[in-house]
């Protein structure tokens, strides 16, 4: 295990941002932290990587103590920071030699890493503008490559696509993608974006209010969930086909939104013909069905009650876990 986490807690005055989290990453891995804002995230990150300090337990980072062996730990690991710590006033090339002489890497040694990290980043036309004039996924490409110079075993990425459009996300994780494949670096990534985490993660942690609720891989989670979900469009009749559900032994879970009926069976393709069937009894018209697997986000809802944006709401999704939970 290249991480170990074992109890880890911090406290700011009387807030507990991360309360007495476990976890190992094994190395090579792609492991995610999940959740939404003030979950711990960061906080968790700065531990590991020496800057703050734990108020309880401890980890071990590339076989290093983080409190005892700090030393140690920073030189086995790069960080790229939530908030951009790019000089805006040099080019590409300044910012990254500038690093390099911070870890004293050798003048030819440095060269030659540079233009590797130029490269892998993609970013080799544009090493000699200054960085005021690149664009935001560029900048996020520059520190990618700027974390990697000094080889380290596991490099920290703390939201690497916060602030990024749809497009720049997407270009950004084909990065993440391809230095795991080719740097054989263990990658800790932290994010609020499910689909992040579902495309990028080998494994991924849930942590809410500081604690980790669910940890395995993105498959795993999904499968736990289990079972299908099928959505019908109705216009009128809802709470009557709905308590008509309740009685059928197949529907695990029942939800309903803005004309939509939300069912939990399993095997669902072989279902709707009843489920259809039963509708149409009551004279109810089923407008369109829907079929799909539980995604990411869907398990979410279930460890959590809430959808990761709407923080705090124990909206329609929270009213679905919670019955999922009662059976
Ligand atoms: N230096 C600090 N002093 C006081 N509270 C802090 C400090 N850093 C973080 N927090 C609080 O700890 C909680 C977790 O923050 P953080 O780890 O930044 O969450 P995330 O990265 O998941 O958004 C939040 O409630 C935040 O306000
Ligand atoms: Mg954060």
């Amino acid at each position: 295990m290249i991480i170990e986490v074992k109890k880890l807690e911090k406290e700011f005055g009387t807030l507990r941002a991360v309360n007495n989290i476990s976890f190992n990453v094994k190395e090579g891995e792609i492991f995610g932290l999940l959740g939404p804002n003030g979950a711990g995230k960061t906080t968790t990150v700065k531990m590991l990587t020496t800057l703050v300090k734990p108020t309880k337990g401890t980890a071990t980072v590339a076989g290093y103590d983080i409190i005892k062996d700090s030393n140690n730990v920073r030189k086995s690991i790069g960080i790229v920071f939530q908030d951009p710590s790019l000089d805006d006033e040099l080019t590409g090339r300044e910012n990254l030699e500038f690093h390099a002489i911070l870890y004293n890497i050798g003048k030819k040694e440095r060269k030659k890493r540079i233009q590797e990290a130029f490269k892998l980043v993609e970013l080799e036309d544009k090493a000699d503008v200054l960085v005021k004039n690149y664009s935001g996924g560029m900048k996020r490409r520059l520190e990618i490559g700027r974390g990697l110079l000094h080889e380290p075993k596991v490099l920290f990425l703390d939201e690497p696509t916060v602030g990024l459009d749809p497009q720049t996300r997407r270009h950004i994780w084909d990065y993440i993608q391809k230095l795991s494949k080719e740097k054989k670096v263990t990658l800790i990534l932290t994010t609020h974006y499910i689909e992040e985490a579902d495309y990028l993660c080998n494994r991924v942690a849930f942590i809410d209010h500081g604690k980790i609720v669910a940890l395995d891989t993105p498959k795993v989670l999904k499968d736990k969930l289990g079972g299908d979900v099928v959505s019908l469009q109705i216009n009128s009749g809802i709470e009557r086909l709905k308590s008509e559900f309740r009685k059928k032994k197949y529907v695990k879970t029942i939800s309903n939104r803005d004309g939509f009926l939300e069912l939990t069976v399993d095997e669902g393709e072989k279902k709707i013909p009843e489920i259809m069937a039963t509708a149409q009894k009551l004279g109810i018209e089923v407008s369109s069905v829907n079929l799909h697997k539980p995604s990411l986000e869907d398990v979410y809802i279930y460890y959590t009650g809430k959808t990761i944006r709407d923080e705090g709401g124990e909206g329609w999704k929270g009213m679905m876990r919670s019955r999922m939970r009662q059976r």
